[in-house]
Order: structure tokens, then sequence, then C-alpha cells
């Protein structure tokens, strides 16, 4: 990354007025929460299926209830690091700013961020598989089987999305309605390769906003990025907000 791409960054996000940030595991491996794919990522050597699909859960509750259970345990050691600040600064710099993320680790609000469009959920609610009521549980450890809902007695679960459910409705229309209307899209650590949320770089860039990437490789959407600054997002976004302040 040369200090000639973070000038272009700054001076595309200078004059936005609207402004989306979209983040995926890469902004909070800094703080040392493991990421999906790759080399020691999540998924490496595990099914995906088995923990993180409704089927795996009716397979097996106690195994997927674990998977989470030691998630919580990792992510609660984490704090977050200057990725996270910035993104959270941001929201008084730019008239308009949405932050979407697909990471269900909590980082963004412990980073002050507010109004997070949590794309994927949270680790830090649990929902009835019966009923649905969903409610905040920040327990840790979380006890080792899944505890029963108090309206209903059914199984709760963690409430992340999973793969072949839906995205919360409003959630992705709110973060459809700011891609569709940003001036500046900004992409964080993520491969953008988990739809619908990574059809949200699409959306941006067709409807004429700036693209600015930033991850240490080449996301699967690299290609619709006008700027890529290709290192770490705790030590890029701290240079772009130092930037954005020199203005
Ligand atoms: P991935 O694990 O697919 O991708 C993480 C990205 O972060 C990669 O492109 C890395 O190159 C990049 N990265 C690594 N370190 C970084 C750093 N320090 N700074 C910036 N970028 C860095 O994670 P996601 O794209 O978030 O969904 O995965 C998308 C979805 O797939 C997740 O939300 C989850 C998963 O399955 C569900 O669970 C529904």
């Amino acid at each position: 990354m040369h200090d000639v791409e973070i000038s272009r960054a700054v001076e595309i996000l200078r004059p936005a007025r609207r402004v989306l940030a979209f983040t995926g595991a890469g902004v909070s491996a800094e703080s040392g929460v493991a990421t999906f794919r790759g080399a020691g990522g999540l998924w490496e050597g595990r099914s995906i299926e088995e923990v993180a699909s409704p089927e795996g859960f009716r397979a097996d509750p106690i195994k997927v209830w674990r998977f989470y259970e030691e998630r919580r345990r990792n992510v609660a050691r984490a704090r977050p690091n200057p990725a996270h600040t910035v993104l959270a600064t941001w929201q008084d710099r730019f008239e308009r700013y949405t932050l979407a993320t697909q990471n269900v680790d909590g980082l963004h609000q412990a980073a002050g961020s507010r109004d997070v469009l949590e794309l994927h959920g949270s680790l830090w609610r649990v929902r009835c598989v019966s009923c649905g009521t969903e409610r905040d549980d920040l327990l840790v450890p979380l006890p080792q089987l899944p505890p029963l809902c108090a309206v209903c007695g059914a199984m709760e679960r963690i409430a992340v999305v999973w793969f072949g459910e839906f995205l919360p409705p409003d959630v992705m229309a709110a973060a459809q309605a700011a891609a569709e209307t940003c001036d500046v899209l900004v992409v964080v650590g993520t491969s953008a390769v988990v739809y619908p949320a990574a059809g949200l770089v699409g959306i941006a860039a067709e409807a004429g906003a700036k693209v600015i990437e930033v991850n240490p490789e080449a996301s699967a959407l690299a290609h619709l990025a006008d700027v890529t600054l290709r290192a770490p997002a705790g030590e890029v976004l701290p240079l772009l907000d130092a930037g954005l302040r020199e203005g």
C-alpha cells in the first residue's frame, strides 16, 4: 500500500456526505477474533452446515450450542482495535453514516458505534426456536446445554443468521437503502462471497458510489473498487482518518 492510494481514498472521502461502511470478519482480526475463511479460519476443516445451519442444529443442538459458547468466550476476551474506533468516530464526521456489519461479535458497538446494522445477527442474543422470542444474553460462559424459552419452554439458540436462513428483513432493507444512496462505500475486511450481504457492494457501485476496499488480500468484489488499500484495517483506517483530519 502506498501513500498515494491513501491520499486518493482521503480525496474521495473528504467531500462525501453519505457514507456506508460495510465490514466483515477481517475488521476484528487484529482484535484476535478468528475470520471464517483461509488458514486458521473458523470454517477450516469444519463442515459449515454442521454448526451454521438449521439442519445442523436440529441434528445436534448441543454440539451447535457449544460451538457458539466457545466463540462467545473467545470474543468476550477481545477488545475493539483502532479500525473499530475510527469507524465509530465517523458517525460524527459524515452527514449521513451507516455501519453495516456481517460480524456477530459486538465489537463495533463496544467501540462506540450506534445503530449498527447487524446483517448476520449477534452472538449476544438468543432466540426461541419455536415462538421466536428473542432476548439479550451476555453470559460468559454459557451453560453447557441450550436454555429453554421462558415463554413457551422450547429450546433457545444463538440469534445469528445461519446458511439457508433469511437476513433480518428490516436490517437488510436499511443497508440496501444506504447502499443505493451513499456517495462512498468503504468495504473493510470481508471476502465478499456470502450473499445477500455481499450484494451491497454491487448495489452501491451500480448506483454510482465510489468504493474503497480495505483488505490485505483482494476480495471477490475487488474489481468494483475505485481504490484498494491492501493492508490491515487497524493500520489503514487510522491513516485515512488522519488524512481527513488534516483536511
Ligand atoms: P471471511 O473469513 O470470509 O473473510 C475475511 C476477510 O478479512 C478476508 O478477505 C481477509 O483477507 C480479510 N482480513 C484478514 N485480516 C484482515 C485485517 N487485519 N484487516 C482487514 N481485512 C482483513 O469473513 P467474512 O467476509 O466476514 O456468515 O465472511 C462473511 C460471512 O461468512 C460471515 O458473516 C459468516 C461467514 O460464514 C454467517 O455466519 C452467515
